[in-house]
Parts: C-alpha cells; sequence; structure tokens
C-alpha cells in the first residue's frame, strides 16, 4: 500500500511513522508514506497556502490551487482508489472503514486546517470524508495519523501471530476479553483459574462469554 499524505505541517506527522508497528510495517516494505508540504505547491515568494474566507467571518481556508497542483501531479504518477479528506463533519472512522481502507493500493490523505478547505477541493477531489471523533483538532494530521496507524496494522504480514487483528476489540463488533499476565497472584488479585487449566476449548468460550459481557456492559449499542 501507498499513502500520500498532504498537509502544512509534515513535522507533525513523522514521529507515529518512525516507531513500533508502523517502523516495522516500512522496514518490510509493506506500506510507503509520503509527506507532501503543501507550500511545496505555491507559486509566490511568500508561499501562501490559506486565504480569508469569501463573504467575511473569523478563520483562514486552505486555498485551492496548491491543493490541485499537488493532487494533480501524484494522480499523474499513478492511479489513486481514493482521496480522503480528514475533517470533523466526516464520516466518523470506525473497525469496518480501517479494515476497507486496508485492502486500497494507493491512497492520498488531505490534511485540512484552520476553518478547513476551500469547498471546491471538497467537491472536485475528494472521494471521502473522515472524522476521527465528535470534536474538534486544531487540524487533520494528527487524525491522518490514526487513521494510517489503524490501517496500516490490518495489512497482511504487518502483524505476527502474537498481535494478530483477528482478536482486537471490534473486529466482530464486540469488545476484546480481559487479559492477564505474571504473577498469577498479585497482593491477592487471582488470575480467573480456567486461564492456567490448559483446557483451550473451554478457555476459547471462557473468552467468547467474557467479550458478550464486557460488550453488553459498556459498548450495548455494538450488539444491536
Ligand atoms: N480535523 C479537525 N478535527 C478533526 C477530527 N475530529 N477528525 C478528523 N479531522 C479533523
Amino acid at each position: 500500500m501507498r499513502i500520500d499524505i498532504i498537509t502544512v505541517l509534515p513535522e507533525l506527522m513523522q514521529s507515529p511513522f518512525n516507531a513500533s508497528i508502523l517502523k516495522r510495517a516500512k522496514e518490510k516494505g509493506l506500506v510507503e508514506v509520503h509527506f507532501h508540504n503543501l507550500r511545496d505547491y505555491t507559486t509566490g515568494n511568500y508561499k501562501q497556502v490559506d486565504d480569508y474566507q469569501f463573504g467575511g467571518g473569523a478563520g483562514m481556508v486552505l486555498m485551492i490551487e496548491p491543493i490541485d497542483k499537488c493532487i494533480s501531479q501524484l494522480q499523474a504518477e499513478r492511479e489513486y482508489d481514493e482521496v480522503i479528506y480528514m475533517t470533523p463533519d466526516g464520516l466518523t472512522l470506525n473497525q469496518g472503514i480501517a479494515n476497507e481502507l486496508s485492502l486500497k493500493q494507493n491512497v492520498i490523505i488531505l490534511c485540512g486546517h484552520y476553518k478547513g478547505v476551500d469547498q471546491r477541493v471538497r467537491d472536485m477531489f475528494v472521494t471521502r470524508e473522515i472524522s476521527i471523533g465528535d470534536y474538534v483538532l486544531s487540524g487533520g494530521e494528527l487524525a491522518a495519523a490514526v487513521l494510517c496507524d489503524a490501517v496500516i496494522r490490518l495489512l497482511p504480514g504487518v502483524l505476527n501471530d502474537e498481535t494478530s487483528a483477528l482478536t482486537d476489540t471490534f473486529q466482530d463488533n464486540l469488545l476484546a476479553p480481559p487479559v492477564y499476565t505474571r504473577p498469577s497472584n498479585y497482593k491477592g488479585q487471582e488470575v480467573p483459574e480456567i486461564l492456567l487449566s490448559g483446557d483451550f476449548p473451554k478457555i476459547e468460550k471462557w473468552r467468547e462469554d467474557q467479550a458478550l459481557e464486557r460488550t453488553s456492559k459498556k459498548r450495548p449499542d455494538l450488539l444491536k
């Protein structure tokens, strides 16, 4: 998979991609992530990427021209399955969307800033608008990093057996069951005996029951 991220703040985006699972995915050649600084697609001396909104009102708007240049240049080089715009008024990200995007080959992610982008960018280029929750961030960069993490860990070969995504919370619309590690008794708090029994069919059944119980207690909406 190839991901091209368009941003005015590429420096904000580096570190999540240079640690742990995302770093390993890049090193294994399973994902390529490219950052594009919108200011590199401006013409004037001031490298202007934003301007006041027509009709008045507080807040700057990202201009269409540099975004058009950047997206058009990328699209001339290869075909893209999606142009995603990170915005609080998009569709809220969930595991289903992450699964779907993990099957794509080439994806562009556009990060909004200030009051967002000129509406014509959304009309002309964007195929999907994604929010990571009902709150407003200063820009789309951290949201894009969250999206990339959720998607990249699902790419075949990124996770090994021990970290398999198949047992993740949300994978079957269920929360994951509780997990324990050594010691089996900590200050009188015991690990459930079944987990020490070695009876794997029974353990599997216990985990399913726990997942269901946890989901009905904490997130009954998922069971509807
Ligand atoms: N940009 C600002 N807030 C955002 C959010 N909640 N999700 C995605 N992009 C955003």
